[in-house]
């Protein structure tokens, strides 16, 4: 049951050009804890997401041409209201994503606190004064705002993967169209009556809802739109990017990863097994940065598979609202067959179960908690990024193995790694093939550092002082100061 101290974040309409909205059909959304309708939004379309980018154009001139110090103010004011309603956007967002509502609350803050760096951001993009090439002539680089912004969301964390776009984007002077995802737009549709309420100008920020393909043709099709930033799957990223390159967008992706979990005999093994309770199973599995493979040397192997099991068989597991759950539903049935597709294969190919592997007894789509000993490295586990509550621990001898194993892989959004031995924390930080290494640690995300990967798990970063740059075009301007030429013998182009 969804109650709220502000009944006013339930929003069921999208949100374009300042006006709450309809479409011509609507979709349901779902409880993933008990299947349960929490709410229906429209679906806008085609026509919805041209109607948005209409109001995004509209609205760019002015919002680019406010000072950074009113843009930076409005955002602090969403900050505000963001921490203000914390306990609503967490009960909200545990419900149509099942995460618990610790973890959601942690959202919230995660969330709030990159419009709260961006809002600080927005006041430190300067520009350069270059040394010139030849005597006469003065060299300046200015940032401009790149325009009209799309952005696609997962539904894996409903509210920071918005914020740590339209954070920047909005600092940057830049407009957005949001399309999240259509299993929790609710989320991105109480963000948005945030900004309505913190004073954000209609058009600023859109958020269109319904079925992605139709609507995600306009925003990767329409020249209008400079910026293309998307976090999801691999595939479905490749082909958006492919889309945007017809009008040559600009394009972030944040797409799927592999990440290796490396423990050596060296590591403490109380850091590491915490390490990856935090990181492997941290809103069941699904996050873009959880282990996929557990690389553990033959030395702490045993010592290390047993104790994980025991720390895992004793995960509560649970509907997000129920106190102390540790361990809330998959989004859905499809994630839930795809743990099973991977467990079945690992055990066929010689895994050994140490706990979980099955459905629980209870309706919704939960997974118990599970580890796998002596997965084989060419098993799904160790191929595809499982998003489950599924650790596969792999054997591992000496430290050019873990190497191979760790890189053998086509994504490289984040590698762990659990050592003592201090050169060691180097030489492998330094060819691990990853955009993030977490070192004797699991927790790695943060507003303050920069957010991404590199092979096929994507380019561009979020969040950090780098993040703004993504949004942001440079302009190199040279001009000719000796007094015999007109000064606009070489002005902008
Ligand atoms: C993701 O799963 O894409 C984001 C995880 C994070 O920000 O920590």
């Amino acid at each position: 049951m969804l109650e709220l101290a502000e009944p006013r974040l339930l929003r069921k309409a999208a949100f374009i050009g300042g006006s709450w909205s309809g479409g011509l059909t609507e979709i349901d959304v779902h409880n993933p804890a008990d299947a349960e309708l929490i709410a229906s939004v429209p679906d806008v379309g085609a026509s919805g997401a041209m109607a948005a980018i209409d109001a995004a154009e509209d609205a760019l001139p002015r919002w680019t041409l406010l000072t950074a110090r009113e843009r930076a103010r409005l955002l602090r004011r969403w900050y505000d209201l963001i921490t203000r309603h914390k306990e609503d956007l967490a009960r909200l967002l545990t419900i149509e994503q099942g995460k618990p509502l610790s973890e959601s609350r942690a959202e919230v803050d995660y969330a709030a606190a990159y419009i709260e760096w961006f809002s600080e951001e927005a006041r430190r993009i300067d520009g350069d004064v270059l040394p010139p090439h030849v005597e006469g002539k003065r060299l300046f680089v200015f940032k401009k705002s790149v325009g009209i912004v799309a952005a696609i969301t997962p539904w894996n964390f409903p509210l920071a993967m918005i914020t740590r776009k339209v954070g920047p984007a909005l600092a940057a002077g830049c407009t957005m169209v949001l399309k999240p995802s259509e299993l929790t737009p609710l989320s991105a549709l109480a963000l948005a009556w945030l900004g309505e309420e913190a004073g954000l100008p209609a058009g600023v920020f859109n958020v269109v809802t319904g079925i992605a393909g139709p609507i995600g043709e306009v925003l990767t099709r329409d020249s209008r739109v400079r910026k293309f930033t998307f976090t999801g799957s691999t595939d479905v990223g490749k082909s958006l990017a492919a889309e945007c390159m017809k009008t040559v967008k600009r394009v972030s992706l944040e797409l799927g990863g592999n990440a290796p979990f490396i423990v050596f005999d060296d590591a403490s093994l109380e850091a590491a097994v915490d390490g990856a309770i935090a990181s492997k199973f941290r809103n069941a599995g699904q996050t873009c940065v959880c282990p996929n493979r557990l690389l553990i040397q033959a030395g702490i192997y045993d010592q290390f598979a047993a104790t994980l099991a025991d720390r895992v068989s004793r995960l509560r597991l649970g509907s997000g609202l129920e106190r102390d759950t540790e361990i809330g539903p998959l989004i859905d049935d499809r994630a839930v067959a795809k743990a099973e597709r991977h467990i079945a294969d690992a055990i066929a190919r010689g895994g050994r179960l140490l706990t979980g592997g099955s459905r629980p007894n209870r309706a919704g789509s939960f997974f118990l908690p599970t580890v796998i000993a002596d997965v084989p490295k060419d098993a799904l586990l160790c191929r595809e990024e499982t998003f489950a509550p599924v650790a596969g621990l792999v054997r591992f001898g000496t430290e050019a193995e873990a190497i191979s194993l760790a890189n053998a892989t086509s994504s490289g959004l984040a590698s762990y790694l659990f050592t003592s031995d201090a050169s060691r924390i180097w030489r492998l930080s330094d060819v691990l093939e990853s955009g993030m290494v977490g070192v004797n640690t699991g927790s790695i995300s943060t507003e303050i550092a920069p957010f991404g990967g590199i092979k096929e798990s994507g380019f561009g970063r979020e969040g950090s002082r780098y993040g703004i740059g993504e949004y942001l075009n440079l302009k190199f301007i040279c001009l000719d100061v000796r007094a015999e030429t007109p000064v606009d013998a070489c002005g902008p182009a």
